[in-house]
């Protein structure tokens, strides 16, 4: 049995309020800072559908808006046959407040887990770096 409030629970009770009615895949995402705390977020659809938001966004302004700006380890959760990677645009986001080396655990409802890094998600990132000479 996982701890009651770990990453994996808490994504995946999230997912259950997912507003996903046009593609009915539900999303959940669960992040914890360096400082233990855990922010949530699910997939917000819309019907005009590019203003449907991702899980790992919502988790992510949940952060923001709590006034934390780092992330420790991040949990994506779905109904989906094999774990379910973040969209490119989410792991620009996840880069964005994340060191190469933080966790990524993708999983299935079913129970499958699969770990990757956020560097391995998003190889080459643009970073501020790239910005150096403005
Ligand atoms: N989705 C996420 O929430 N996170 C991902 O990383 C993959 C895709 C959502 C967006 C949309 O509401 C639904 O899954 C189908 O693409």
């Amino acid at each position: 049995m996982s701890r009651p409030e770990s990453l994996a629970d808490l994504a995946r009770a999230v997912r259950e309020n997912a507003y996903a009615p046009y593609s009915n895949f539900k999303v959940g995402a669960a992040l914890r800072t360096p400082s233990g705390h855990v922010y949530t977020g699910c997939n917000v659809e819309n019907v005009a559908y590019p203003e449907g938001t991702c899980a790992e966004a919502g988790a992510i302004a949940a952060m923001i808006a709590a006034g934390e700006s780092e992330i420790a380890e991040a949990y994506v959760i779905a109904d989906s046959p094999n774990p379910v990677p973040p969209c490119g645009g989410c792991r620009q986001k996840l880069a964005e407040f994340s060191k190469s080396d933080v966790h990524v655990t993708m999983a299935t409802t079913d129970g499958v887990e699969k770990v990757t890094t956020v560097g391995d998600l998003l190889p080459g990132a643009f970073g501020r770096d790239h910005m150096e000479n403005t």
